[in-house]
């Protein structure tokens, strides 16, 4: 990240922590070759990236709680405090080879808060948390927004206790491992929060073409993983006459086409990013093809909609390929529509523009929970995420970090409303 401009730093000496924050962070988990982040949850980097955290956490003076799950919040308790608590934070693991912005920039940015917060002198009214989910990509364990799933009940610890890793690894073994004691589950984490903010890295260009550095979302799409399990019939590549062929890897090349078609046509998203093929050798015709399919749409309906077609094109194809497709959904979220009211208010503070967008958030899953939650989105010139390509600039995430203090600051101030009429 490039050094603060003399003019930011006037404003606010707590920049040199922002950046002395993401210097740590920079190498943890970084690959030599590529450059992109390899934090999956529970290991060793990702694991390092949590050890900063309560480095980050004791510095200030902020109590760390975790749940059983994995997840922790970084407490500015307030005593006697007269509103209900807040928390603003994201998740610090990353996708394959991701960038460096995509999770780790909203803890920074929370704990930047804090310290801007101090720095301005306030004194909150209520307890703030900065929060660190852990497995909101379902990079390790296919679930995407994992902890915060579990946390708030949209994911029973059944379900959770059968997950595994590529290796094989289940998820209480993962943890075990990385020195956990798990209890899957609902936790009392965010026993006692009223609002839940997240600052993200903008996924997309919509604020590069809106020429602002800071946005805030209005909801997220509807979006599910899909796993496509198709089975042919192993035979030898050189010997097995074209038309007496079982390939599935027809039937996956075809699938993938469709997907990406349906899609375009529709004005959504379908994406095969992740494949296996067995037995995966150069002069064997596969005997089967393993297949995820991330496919997001602007209502349940039409996501329903478009992996129904997929799906119906794919058998089709298997049928002329003497292949078998069967389709299991692997996590679906719902369409989230983010409080109206406090996405109104942070859009005031800048005036900041209200966007919606097509990525999953735990932010996402808390409203879906009934938590009121919103999110504040920080300009990425490439708009490019979910690659080592992901960015940006110092300037925009002071101004995100501003933003996100502002908010709080209003926030503990009553800036909300409560449900009861009364102020908070
Ligand atoms: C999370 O970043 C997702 O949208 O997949
Ligand atoms: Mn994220
Ligand atoms: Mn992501």
């Amino acid at each position: 990240m490039a050094r603060v401009d003399r003019e930011r730093r006037r404003w606010w000496d707590g920049a040199v922590d922002f950046e002395q924050m993401w210097r740590d962070l920079e190498p943890l988990g970084r690959s030599a070759s590529s450059g992109g982040y390899f934090r999956q949850p529970f290991g060793s980097a990702e694991r390092e990236c949590t050890a900063w955290f309560h480095e980050q956490a004791a510095a200030r003076g902020l109590d760390v709680a975790a749940d059983g799950n994995g997840n922790l919040v970084a407490w500015w308790r307030v005593p006697d405090a007269r509103h209900p608590a807040t928390v603003t934070g994201s998740h610090l693991d990353s996708v394959l080879d991701g960038g460096a912005y995509d999770g780790p920039l909203g803890v920074v940015s929370a704990f930047a808060a804090v310290d801007l917060m101090r720095e301005r002198g306030f004194e909150p009214a209520t307890s703030i948390g900065v929060s660190a989910f852990v497995e909101e990509e379902g990079s390790r364990f296919g679930i995407a927004c994992l902890g915060s799933r579990l946390l708030s009940g949209q994911l029973s610890p059944d379900q959770a206790r059968e997950l595994r890793d590529r290796d094989g690894v289940f998820l209480q073994d993962a943890m075990e491992q990385a020195g956990l004691e798990p209890s899957l589950g609902p936790s009392t984490l965010l026993d006692g929060v009223s609002c839940f903010l997240e600052l993200h890295v903008e996924q997309g260009r919509d604020l590069v073409d809106r020429d602002v550095p800071v946005g805030v979302a209005s909801a997220i799409w509807p979006h599910g993983r899909y796993r496509f399990d198709l089975a042919g019939e192993a035979n030898h590549a050189g010997t097995t006459r074209m038309e007496d062929r079982h390939d599935p890897m027809l039937t996956y090349a075809m699938t993938v086409l469709a997907a990406n078609k349906q899609a375009r046509v529709a004005g959504q998203r379908a994406t095969f990013g992740r494949v296996e093929v067995r037995p995966n050798g150069t002069n064997a015709v596969p005997s089967a093809v393993t297949a995820w399919l991330d496919a997001r749409a602007e209502s349940t309906e039409r996501l329903q909609a478009l992996v129904a077609d997929v799906e119906r094109l794919a058998t089709e194809r298997a049928g002329r390929d003497g292949t078998t497709v069967e389709v299991t959904v692997e996590s679906q979220s719902p369409e989230v529509a983010f409080d109206e009211d406090l996405a109104g208010r942070l859009a005031g503070l800048g005036p900041w523009p209200v966007i919606p967008t097509m990525a999953g958030h735990d932010a996402g899953v808390l409203a879906s929970s009934g938590l009121r939650s919103g999110m504040l989105f920080v300009r990425n010139p490439t708009g490019v995420s979910h690659s080592p390509a992901e960015h940006a600039g110092t300037a925009d995430c002071l101004a995100g970090v501003e933003a996100l203090a502002d908010a709080l600051q209003g926030i503990a101030g009553g800036f909300l409303p409560d449900d009861s009429g009364g102020e908070r």
